[in-house]
């Protein structure tokens, strides 16, 4: 299979490109290494993907390239490059704009004009923003994102419908709260593995039960590869865990694992954040086949591994 995958060098892009060059694909990489977190930890992201036959890597900006070049002859587009985080969006909403709406439409535009099949993409359960009820499902929970982030990701989802009407299959698959390997620097599971580490003050934003439906990184790359594969797939699929967690049970865990107590600057809560996710993931089970497996605590104790081996110069 000849894949593109946008946003390699980032957390979860770059483990999806190295499982599908493990599976025999070849992957075009594209990334624009945007300076929301350092091009140090993206150049180490992609360090596995170093020598691979199947990889090669093209620095481009989609919100401004010549695209049809790099999708020709692509039997699936991976679109995983934007400009995540909920707190940045209220303030810096022109990058959301650019790397989210505009990169986003550029790709579908640039996906149908090649006739690329499918294109499977990374929107964010983030659209749904506080709903009545739980667990949240596709095509019933309202759409209501509280952040600007969310709502880029949501207008993503109107652009998927309308390029789907026009002969182009996109697929949603909406991530709920990623950790693993690699995490962003910016997200709280891998500030308090620092702060557990390094002797760090955690900042806690809210009262610390706020909860979350936490995913596994190799999880998610599972069922985003499914996605390309499957036979008369959805437009969208929540992508969520299955654990959910509040943010005070995180804490402990991480301590525990890391053995290291974390030192918690309680602050307001954050605008934008939402006090819980929780998917309803039979879809993505029945249609993709897929099944979460990897519990918090497992997921938790591989990511102290990495913080741990990143310190140490192995990883
Ligand atoms: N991490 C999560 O918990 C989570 C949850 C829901 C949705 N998502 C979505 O999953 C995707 C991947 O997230 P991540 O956590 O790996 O983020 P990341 O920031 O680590 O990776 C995104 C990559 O995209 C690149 N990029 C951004 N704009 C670009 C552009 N215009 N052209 C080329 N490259 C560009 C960045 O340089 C970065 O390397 C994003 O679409 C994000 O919104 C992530």
């Amino acid at each position: 299979m000849r894949t593109v995958v946008t946003g390699c060098a980032g957390f979860i892009g770059s483990r999806l490109s190295e499982a599908l060059v493990a599976d025999g694909a070849t992957v075009v990489g594209i990334d624009a290494f945007t300076p929301y977190y350092d091009r140090s930890d993206k150049e180490r992201n992609l360090r596995a993907l170093e020598g691979e036959q199947g990889f090669s890597l093209e620095e481009v900006d989609l919100s401004t390239a010549r695209l049809a070049p790099l999708f020709a002859d692509a039997d699936a587009i991976f679109h995983l490059a934007a400009q995540p985080g909920v707190r940045a969006s209220f303030t810096d909403f022109d990058h959301y704009v650019r790397h989210n709406l505009l990169a986003t439409q550029r790709v579908f535009e640039a996906a149908k004009d090649d006739r690329v099949p499918r294109v499977v993409w990374a929107s964010s359960s983030s659209v749904y923003g506080d709903a009545k009820d739980y667990p949240l499902r596709e095509g019933r929970t309202a759409l209501e994102p509280l952040s600007p982030y969310g709502a880029t990701k949501k207008a993503c989802e109107d652009l998927a419908r309308i390029y789907r009407a026009r002969g182009c299959e996109t697929v949603a698959m909406r991530y709920f709260t990623v950790y693993g390997p690699r995490q962003r620097p910016d997200m709280a599971t891998r500030r308090l593995v620092d702060a557990a580490l390094d002797g760090l003050v955690f900042p806690q934003y809210g009262d610390g039960q706020q909860s979350r439906d936490f995913t596994f990184v190799d999880d998610i790359v599972d069922a985003t590869v499914r996605a390309a594969s499957a036979e008369n797939p959805s437009a969208i699929y929540n992508v969520g865990g299955g654990e959910e967690a509040t943010l005070a049970s995180v804490i402990a865990l991480v301590e525990e694992l890391s053995g290291h107590s974390v030192d918690v600057d309680r602050r307001e809560a954050s605008r934008g954040d939402v006090r819980r996710t929780a998917a309803d993931t039979s879809r993505a089970r029945t249609e993709l086949g897929w099944t979460p497996r990897t519990s918090l605590r497992d997921g938790i104790a591989a990511q102290v591994r990495w913080a741990t081996e990143v310190r140490s110069g192995v990883a």
